[in-house]
């Protein structure tokens, strides 16, 4: 009985301490009403970016469907910026990269029916190529991307000591408001400061953790030192949990970049990468050569039953259901009832996976219809549980539909 009263008790004092995070107001600007899509150039050309790079990659949205799948914004990371700001303030973009100007590059992905997306630093310079960062000059940055009609601005972290995270992305966030332009405000502060505890009302989406990698667990040895992070998608993967809550429409947990098509991940892989991000109602920006990308990773990156479940009108993160030893089950809620299903098999062997019905809050003895989201198939309907081979390293990606018995 004592037992009991204490778990009460402690039920009440957690969803005391939750309900004002839960509660906290999203940032209504009208954006993000499902996790943004598009393709950012950080994780293939890092600084090595010009004006005819972004242009090509904008086409290459149309040609290979990007773009009628759903991928929205062409998004240009660090260096694009000249080293130092005009004699007004103002920032300039790289002349040797960028000699049209960022008005005409966005003009020019906005006439192939996409939206434009820019990075800055809310600290004083970028992490990379030098450029100077928005911290001071948030009001004159903010109506430079309005002039140049940015849609979409991803603010980073470097060099921000002795600035408060909060403070800093408000006045980005208000600057930007002030514009009356609108514009999707990316946080990406890897999670240092808890964002997803006050950040729904500053930004459309926060970094949870540092950086994906195009790795299945690099950086084990140092991510729980001082300064370390999670570098490998699965690591990154492994922090997302506990974070569930405090996502919805609006306001996005972002676990980073996808590295899908990437060098470094087999072809499982990006497909388990991809998958789990669905699950997770994660941004979708891809990251890879969009002008040269192979048939499998055009297959994987254009999955329309896919894409749906990162979309879902719900705006539910699904989560970790069932774990035993390295074989997973994640799942997700789904705005018609049904449940995304991903059975991950992180072993190096082919192995069975089954979900239980219980382990989706449903009672046995539900009838459920079973979709394969990877080979577009029926699979017929079961009662109780399904279980499915999955290969070392990879997944199966089912929606569980619920059927009138
Ligand atoms: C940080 C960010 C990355 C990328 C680079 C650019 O590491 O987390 O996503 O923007 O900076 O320098």
């Amino acid at each position: 009985m004592k037992i009991k009263w204490f778990t009460r008790g402690l039920q009440t004092l957690l969803a005391c301490l939750l309900l004002p995070a839960l509660s906290a107001p999203a940032l209504e600007n009208g954006l993000a009403r499902t996790p943004p899509m598009g393709w950012n150039s950080w994780n293939t050309f890092a600084i090595n970016i010009n004006e005819q790079l972004i242009r090509t990659t904008a086409d290459a949205m149309v040609d290979t469907g990007m773009k009628s799948a759903g991928y929205e914004y062409v998004i240009v990371d660090a260096g694009w910026k000249a080293k130092e700001r005009a004699a007004d303030g103002k920032l300039v973009a790289n002349p040797q990269k960028f000699p049209s100007g960022i008005k005409v590059l966005a003009d020019y992905v906005h006439s192939r029916g996409l939206k434009f997306g820019l990075y800055t630093d809310a600290g004083t310079e970028d992490c990379d190529g030098g450029g100077p960062g928005s911290s001071g000059h948030e009001e004159i940055d903010a109506a430079t991307f309005a002039a140049w009609e940015v849609d979409y601005v991803k603010d980073d972290w470097c060099k921000s000591e002795g600035l408060d995270a909060k403070t800093s992305y408000s006045k980005m966030s208000a600057a930007l408001r002030a514009t009356g332009r609108p514009i999707v405000l990316s946080m990406c502060e890897w999670g240092d400061n808890r964002p997803w505890s006050w950040a729904a009302g500053v930004a459309n989406l926060w970094r949870t953790t540092g950086d994906n990698k195009n790795c299945w667990d690099c950086g084990r040895e140092s991510m729980n030192q001082p300064g370390g992070y999670p570098r490998g998608w699965t690591l990154i993967l492994d922090r997302q949990p506990a974070l569930q809550q405090y996502a919805g429409a609006g306001h996005w947990n972002d676990p980073d970049m996808l590295e899908v098509g990437q060098p470094g991940l087999s072809i499982a892989e990006s497909q388990a990468h991809f998958s789990l991000w669905a699950i997770l109602a994660a941004p979708l920006i891809a990251g890879n050569d969009l002008r040269s990308m192979p048939k499998e990773i055009a297959a994987i990156l254009l999955n329309k039953e896919v894409i749906a479940v990162d979309q879902d009108a719900k705006g539910i993160e699904g989560t970790l259901v069932k774990k035993e030893g390295v074989l997973e089950v994640w799942a997700r809620p789904l705005a018609d009832g049904s449940q995304a299903v991903v059975f991950f098999n992180r072993s190096l062997t082919s192995a069975p996976i089954t979900v239980e019905w219980p382990d989706l809050h449903w009672t046995t003895g539900r009838a459920a219809a079973v979709r394969d989201l990877l080979n577009h198939r029926d699979l017929g309907s079961e009662l109780r549980r399904h279980t499915a081979l999955v290969v070392s390293h990879g997944v199966v990606m089912l929606r569980l539909i619920p059927t009138a018995n």
